[in-house]
Parts: C-alpha cells; sequence; structure tokens
C-alpha cells in the first residue's frame, strides 16, 4: 500500500509525494487580478508538497466574487503567475492552477459596472459575502441564456490555455463549494427548463462540457476537477446527490482526466462516507481531501480509499509540510485572522522547521 511519501503519476508528470496542498484564496492579489511579487515566494516554500493546487482563479471579469482575487484573463495577470510558476518549478515543485466563476456567489461590487451576477437560475443565495465596505448581503443573479453559457464553456477553454501559457503544469476545475459549476449541479439552484437543466444529465451537462472545452484546449491529462458532494457550504441543496453523484463519476471515467479531486470544506448534509463511496467508482487517480492529518491520511491510504490526500489549512500554515510530516514534527497552527488580509504578514511569513530552531535569528530578520 502506498504512503504519503510515495510518488504518483497524474497525467504525465510524476509528483515526488502524495501530500497535496488544496486551493485556498488568500486574497493577495490587486484590483486588477495581478498577484504581487511575494505570491511567488508564498508558493515557491510550499514546493515540496507532491502538487500545489493553487488559489481560485477568475477566469473572466463577471467570474469574480471576493476581494483581491487573481485572474487569468489579461496578460498582466498571467505575468504574475509566471512568476509563481517560475518559482515553485526552480524548486522542483508541481502546480496546477484552479479556476472558477463565481456566479451568485458574486456581488455587483467585484463586477464591471455593478453588474448584476449571473447562475443557471435567478436564485438568490442566503447570507452575506465579505467586501471591504462590510458583509453584503448576496443579490438574486440572472439566468444565463443557453448562449451565454455556451460562451461561459469557452471561457473555461480559454483559461485552462492561458494557464499552460503561464507555466502551470495543469488546471483544476473548481466545480465544488457552490461556485457557478456547483450551481449548474445543484437542485435548488438549476430550475433551467433547457438542456443544461432538469435530468441528472441535463444538469450534469454544463460541468462536462466545461471539462471537455478545457480538454481540448490543454489535453484531459493536465485537466483535474474538484467536487464536493452535499456541501451546504453558499447555500447549496442536492437533495439528490447519493444517486447523482455516481452518475457524474460514470461520466468521468470516460474523461481520463488527470485526476478526481472531492474535497470538503464543511460537514456534507448527508450521512456519506463520500470517500468511502465514490473512490471505487471512479477509475482514474483520487485525491481526498477535508480535515485530515498526518495519521487519518495515511489510514485512508492503507484503506485505499485514495490515492493522494490534499491538506488544506495544515499546509497554509506549514510552508515544509510533508518533512514535518515525516519527522513528525510539531506544527505550526494556522492563523484565521489573516486569511485574507493583503500583505505578507500571515502569508509568507510562517516558519520551516528550520527557521523555527534558530528562531530568534529569524524573526529578527
Ligand atoms: C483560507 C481558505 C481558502 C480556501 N479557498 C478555497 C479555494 O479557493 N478553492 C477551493 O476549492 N477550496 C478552498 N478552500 C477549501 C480548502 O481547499 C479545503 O477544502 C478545506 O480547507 C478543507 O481542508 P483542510 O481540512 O485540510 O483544511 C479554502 C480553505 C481555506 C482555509
Amino acid at each position: 500500500m502506498p504512503t504519503l511519501f510515495d510518488s504518483i503519476r497524474i497525467g504525465d508528470i510524476e509528483l515526488d509525494n502524495r501530500i497535496i496542498m488544496a486551493p485556498m484564496t488568500r486574497s493577495r492579489a490587486n484590483d486588477a487580478g495581478v498577484q504581487p511579487g511575494f505570491a511567488a515566494e508564498y508558493y515557491r516554500q510550499r514546493a515540496s508538497a507532491g502538487l500545489i493546487i493553487t488559489e481560485a482563479t477568475n477566469i473572466s471579469p463577471m467570474a469574480k466574487g471576493y476581494v483581491r482575487t487573481p485572474g487569468v484573463y489579461t496578460a498582466e495577470q498571467r505575468a504574475s503567475w509566471r512568476n509563481v510558476t517560475g518559482a515553485v518549478h526552480a524548486r522542483g515543485g508541481k502546480i496546477f492552477l484552479q479556476v472558477f466563476h463565481t456566479g451568485r456567489i458574486a456581488l455587483p461590487d467585484f463586477l464591471p459596472d455593478n453588474a448584476q451576477p449571473v447562475s443557471a437560475s435567478n436564485v438568490r443565495a442566503k447570507g452575506q459575502n465579505y467586501t471591504d465596505a462590510g458583509m453584503k448581503d448576496f443579490v438574486t443573479p440572472r439566468e444565463l441564456t443557453a448562449a451565454e453559457v455556451r460562451q461561459t464553456v469557452r471561457d473555461f477553454g480559454t483559461a485552462a490555455k492561458s494557464a499552460i501559457e503561464a507555466g502551470f503544469d495543469g488546471v483544476e476545475l473548481h466545480g465544488a463549494n457552490g461556485y457557478l459549476v456547483h450551481q449548474f449541479l445543484g437542485t435548488n439552484t438549476n430550475l433551467r427548463a433547457d438542456e443544461y437543466g432538469g435530468s441528472q444529465e441535463n444538469r450534469a451537462r454544463f460541468l462536462l462540457e466545461v471539462l471537455d472545452a478545457m480538454s481540448a484546449a490543454v489535453g484531459a491529462e493536465k485537466v483535474g476537477v474538484k467536487l464536493s458532494p452535499s456541501v451546504p457550504f453558499n447555500d447549496m441543496q442536492e437533495s439528490d446527490a447519493e444517486e447523482f453523484y455516481p452518475v457524474i463519476i460514470e461520466k468521468l471515467n470516460v474523461r481520463n482526466l488527470a485526476y478526481l479531486h472531492v474535497g470538503f470544506e464543511e460537514t456534507p448534509t448527508t450521512e456519506i462516507n463520500w470517500h468511502k463511496k465514490l473512490r471505487p467508482l471512479y477509475e482514474g487517480v483520487y485525491f481526498a481531501n477535508g480535515g485530515f492529518t498526518k495519521a487519518t491520511g495515511e489510514k485512508l491510504l492503507a484503506d485505499d480509499r485514495a490515492d493522494a490526500i490534499v491538506y488544506g489549512t495544515l499546509m497554509l500554515a506549514n510552508p515544509d509540510l510533508p518533512a514535518r510530516f515525516a519527522k513528525n514534527a510539531e506544527l505550526n497552527a494556522p492563523d484565521q485572522a489573516t486569511f485574507y488580509t493583503p500583505g505578507e504578514k500571515g502569508y509568507t511569513d510562517y516558519p520551516t522547521l528550520e527557521q523555527a530552531a534558530a528562531a530568534p535569528a529569524w524573526r529578527a530578520s
């Protein structure tokens, strides 16, 4: 049975280990979606992960749903990402760009000309989103026309191509956590009467067309996808998740993607053990995420319920997480107060084991 420290092949690249860095929004970009120079240092520090999956990145101006999030649709944005990919590769790391469209989770504040956000249907999410002017209620989105849906599919294909141009090893589609792709999958968010709504086949159509557009642009072996069945985050409901996700997995099986990433930011509303249920159905590489420690991750691999484990907050706070796991060393605690704040504090200043050992000198520098 593999351990966290065994290599693994995804698509046409070899990962040094099975400790994967989870995609995590950090809100350090500028208002034009351009990453600061120190983003390259943040990702470089974490290059000993088998694979880095970046924070969710906007595919177009209408995709933006959070302050200071990066994009990949302008030359300046791509140039800033090139610094990141160059720094990670110089340390021998591998890095995929996570791409998303936030759909109804966007606020007019983030969109061109304060536009109304778009979604599968005109159903407002309950809850609020953060802006620099304080928390604001979500607004009722406008239902995308079928032509606009097809344009958005093409935008994802373009984003995948742009990611490879910016030096990424591949691209992960964010199909989780209640953003646009998930809004098409959900039973409360997709009330469409056309070929993108109604039956399970129709609700899965947008996800599959997006994956096919991305695969056509860069090759399926460079495309991964993240799903989060029955996660209630962002006011999602999936009343038929137990039957629907196996259908989705069946459709993914024929697509030969780099990997399937099943991740949980919040506890699912169902009692189902999703990794146990979905892993045997998926014929490719399976990444599992959601609250894992070294011990529970090792156990999942040993039980053959995943091929690799995706770590979020542990990787955020421990740039040298694989080395710490290998030595059973103490871990830095994540500082939630700086998850989304601008600047380098809580971003590039988590110490490695060596830096912690040399703490006085390191802290003074
Ligand atoms: C600060 C922060 C930002 C996050 N941003 C994203 C994101 O951009 N895309 C995504 O798919 N998940 C995002 N997540 C969820 C993580 O990828 C992961 O699913 C979650 O942290 C659970 O894993 P963990 O228990 O190992 O931290 C974020 C989580 C955190 C803590």
